[in-house]
């Protein structure tokens, strides 16, 4: 079974091919971040724009690269949502095309579906397990049944933890995207040298809350304006912090999912966020303490990427689920919400 996934619900234009067997066909990824820089983040205008120039050429040499066309595939799988909706649109116009033209199934893949289910892609990952999705614009703890069934254990009550490493980046004057650059810049820093604030710590629920981590870094800067330090060791003890406050929060979750899915081994992470190397290491301890095993896809499958969409499809067609090309898109479609549309 071969599926083609497209990817354009926010800076990243993407589109791979990959088989039931888990291997990656072909995977391509364009991304848009020259274009954004100036303006320090994600302009959705550039963005849908980027996306409807690069898409028709990226798809064909997807195509020419594996010398499958599309008629031979199985499917079409797109993000059809959450994301930026000019972004989205373009990614479904082009995949309902393929369909209808080739006569090919038509699959409309949650963003966030297809983060979850990637471990699956590389590792051997049985369902039920626990997901801690980290990006940009989310961050869930959420128990992965099936494809299509998901329960939200907890989320952020305010910004993702990825806007939080992005908006402590630009305060801190590192570059956009601002994830790899607290990383790296967090490397040479001092973790325990500023006490930034834990939000939620201790807490009995699994939510998550990053704006006043986000306040507590830019009082901070205000106050230390001589340090020779300071980059370095504000990045390292926010990282710290969060590393801290996820480890609390997934502690909380994995103790419910024991209860709720006894049959669970797993602890997993993927997003953007998953790819940073520190909170991967505190997920892991904290997964290990409780018997659980910890499965993380490598960094390029983490961030955004067509794989991740195209293994959601094959997943889902496996199960069954395909859509109707009236599937409209989905600016905002939590994960555990039914499906909308006539097939489902
Ligand atoms: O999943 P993703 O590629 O796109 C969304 O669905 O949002 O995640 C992007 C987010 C950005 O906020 C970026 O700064 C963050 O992931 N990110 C990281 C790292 N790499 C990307 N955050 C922390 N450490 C990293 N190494
Ligand atoms: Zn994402």
């Amino acid at each position: 079974m071969l599926v083609l996934g497209i990817e354009t619900s926010c800076d990243e234009t993407a589109t791979a091919i990959v088989r039931d067997d888990g291997e990656i066909i072909a995977n391509l990824v364009l991304s848009q971040m020259e274009e954004h820089r100036p303006y320090g983040g994600v302009v959705p205008e550039i963005a849908a724009r980027s996306h409807l120039a690069h898409l028709p050429d990226l798809l064909c040499r997807t195509v020419a690269s594996t010398e499958i066309p599309f008629a031979a595939l199985d499917g079409v799988a797109v993000t059809s949502g959450p994301g930026l909706i000019g972004g989205v649109m373009v990614g479904m116009m082009a995949a309902k095309a393929i369909a209808l033209v080739h006569d090919i199934p038509f699959l409309a893949v949650n963003h966030m579906e297809a983060h979850a289910l990637t471990p699956r892609l590389v590792e051997d990952v049985e369902f039920p397990y626990l997901a801690l999705l980290a990006s940009g614009g989310h961050c869930q703890l959420v128990a992965v049944e099936a494809p299509g069934r998901y329960q939200i254990f907890g989320s952020t009550v305010d910004d993702a933890i990825g806007e939080a490493f992005d908006k402590t980046a630009a305060l801190l004057g590192l570059p956009y995207p601002g994830g790899p650059a607290v990383e790296a810049a967090a490397k040479k820093g001092d973790p325990e040298r500023y006490a930034l604030p834990r939000p939620m710590k201790g807490r009995p629920n699994c939510d998550f809350s990053f704006s006043g981590l986000k306040t507590a870094v830019r009082r901070t800067i205000e106050r230390e304006t001589n340090s020779e330090f300071l980059v370095a060791d504000i990045a390292a003890s926010f990282q710290a912090a969060v590393a801290d406050v996820v480890r609390d929060r997934s502690e909380n979750a994995i103790r419910r999912f024991k209860t709720e899915f006894p049959k669970g081994r797993q602890l997993i992470t993927a997003g953007g966020v998953g790819s940073n190397k520190p909170l991967r290491a505190a997920l892991r301890e904290t997964a290990e303490t409780h018997d659980l095993a910890f499965v993380a896809p490598p960094p390029p499958l983490c961030t955004d990427n067509g794989a991740m969409v195209a293994w959601a499809g094959i997943e889902r067609l496996r199960a069954g689920l395909i859509d109707d090309l009236d599937f409209a898109p989905r600016p905002r479609w939590p994960l555990d919400e039914t499906r909308p549309g006539p097939s489902r």
